[in-house]
C-alpha cells in the first residue's frame, strides 16, 4: 500500500515524463499531465498547439478527454508538469471540476518535483457545476 504522497509524487512523476511529447511549436511552453481515476487507472497528456491559435488543447483536458472518453467518470488527482510550476488555467479548472472538485491537483516542475499540493475547489471556489442544471 502505498501512502498519498507516494502516490502523487508518483503522479508528478507522470506528468514530467508525459511531457516530453507536448507539441508546443509556437509558445514553447510544454505541459505534461497525469490524471489518477477512481479505477486506480493513470491518464496522461500534454498540450497540442495548432497554427490557429485558439484550437490548442491543454494538457490537462487532454489527459482528461483520454480517462472520460475510458468510462473514467471521476478523477482522484491530477499532476501537472511545466518548465516554472504553471498552475492549470481557468478553462482546465472548468474541466477538471466536472469529474472532482475534491481532486487533488499537484503542481510540478520538469524533473517532476512536486512544488505545490492544492485541490479543483480551491482553485475554483464558487464554480458553476452539475448541481445547478439539476
Ligand atoms: N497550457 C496547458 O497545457 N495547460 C494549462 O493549464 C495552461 C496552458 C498550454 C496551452 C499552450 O499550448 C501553452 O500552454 C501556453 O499557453
Amino acid at each position: 500500500m502505498t501512502d498519498a504522497n507516494t502516490q502523487f509524487a508518483d503522479l508528478a512523476a507522470r506528468a514530467a515524463e508525459a511531457r516530453k511529447w507536448a507539441y508546443a511549436p509556437y509558445s514553447h511552453y510544454a505541459v505534461g499531465a497525469a490524471i489518477l481515476a477512481a479505477s486506480g487507472k493513470i491518464y496522461d497528456g500534454v498540450n497540442i498547439e495548432n497554427a490557429s491559435y485558439p484550437v490548442t488543447l491543454c494538457a490537462e483536458r487532454v489527459a482528461g478527454a483520454k480517462a472520460v472518453s475510458e468510462g473514467e467518470r471521476e478523477f482522484v488527482a491530477v499532476a501537472v508538469s511545466t518548465a516554472n510550476g504553471g498552475t492549470p488555467c481557468g478553462a482546465c479548472r472548468q474541466f477538471l471540476s466536472e469529474f472532482g472538485m475534491d481532486a487533488v491537483v499537484v503542481v510540478a516542475d520538469a524533473e517532476g518535483r512536486v512544488l505545490k499540493q492544492t485541490t479543483v475547489h480551491d482553485l475554483l471556489p464558487d464554480s458553476f457545476g452539475p448541481a445547478q442544471l439539476k
